[in-house]
């Protein structure tokens, strides 16, 4: 007596240590595959199974079970990758008593809805891969419910009926945890807030502010460049490191006119490309030193 209740203590320990380290986060036996958060099973033996018994058997094997359903390419792929996985229907075949003869295959859990879109019997949605039919495949309906088929050498799908007396054997799936939830996108660590810009005639754009500094006379690149260090200490002559930055600056250029620029970067932008993009802004400003000159 005292012993049984030991053993009856031993499993209630077992069971909460299970809920404590996710023991459920494997499969539910050792004949399913894993793969990912989901589990596969093929369930084949001598006897096969309609479309519809064979749904319910993967109903009663696990909680949240169904025939097969496929989210994704690369799961597709996985599926049906014809070394790894040996499946060996078509090898085994002999051994189902009841299969269909002359097609090796098992359900899969996908059919054709009345409109004629394949959908995941598990849920309604729309089947999203690129099933790989067998030759003349799909077929019309009322061959509705698809069977992957082992030709041998691999996966193709075919069509067939619901009829209890077209059996075959079939695939299972479970999810047994949750999907790895990708990692998040490391933070970038922004430049740190230089302030506002230096006075209000600056115009703010994105992380820089810019001015055009016009009057009656017109500067040397070297007497420019000397001007917008002593408006502020982080100003130079305008530099431009990206595409939108260039496009916004001819923008305005086309508006006002006659436009030399100077920028001083409230955030500083890494400028590695800027070099690139200093001739031209010079060429720029000559150009618009010498509209003023004239
Ligand atoms: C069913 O599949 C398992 C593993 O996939 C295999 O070991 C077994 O021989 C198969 N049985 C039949 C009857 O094909």
């Amino acid at each position: 007596m005292l012993k049984d209740n030991f053993k009856l203590l031993l499993l209630l320990l077992a069971a909460l240590l299970c809920q404590i380290v996710h023991c459920q986060q494997s499969c539910p036996s050792s004949d399913w595959i894993e793969n990912g958060a989901f589990c596969y099973l093929l369930v084949n033996g001598t006897t096969g199974r309609s479309f519809d018994e064979a749904r319910t058997d993967c109903q009663g094997r696990a909680n949240g079970a169904d025939l097969l359903w496929i989210s994704t390419d690369s799961e597709l792929s996985w599926f049906e990758d014809y070394q790894a996985r040996a499946w060996n229907i078509k090898k085994n075949w002999a051994q189902c008593t009841d299969c269909d003869r002359r097609v090796e295959a098992a359900w899969i859990g996908a059919y054709r809805d009345d409109l004629g879109i394949f959908r995941w019997i598990r849920d309604s949605q729309a089947v999203e891969i690129n099933l790989n039919w067998y030759f003349g495949q799909p077929k019309d309906t009322p061959l509705d419910y698809i069977l992957a088929d082992d030709t041998g050498s691999s996966i193709r799908y075919r069509t067939d009926t619901r009829e209890a007396n077209r059996k075959f054997w079939h695939f299972c799936k479970v999810q047994h945890r949750d999907p790895t939830t990708p990692t998040p996108m490391p933070t970038t660590t922004l430049p740190p807030y230089l302030g506002p810009c230096p006075t209000r005639y600056w115009t703010e754009q994105g992380d820089s502010c810019y001015l055009l500094v016009k009057g009656e006379s017109g500067r040397s690149v070297d007497e420019a460049e000397a001007d917008c260090s002593a408006r502020s200490s982080k100003a130079g002559l305008l530099w431009i490191e990206t595409a939108d930055e260039a496009a916004w600056c001819e923008e305005r250029d086309r508006r006002v006119k006659d436009v030399a620029h100077l920028q001083v970067p409230v955030q500083r932008k890494h400028s590695h490309d800027s070099a690139v993009y200093v001739d031209s802004a010079v060429n720029q400003l000559r150009h618009h030193l010498r509209a003023y000159n004239d």
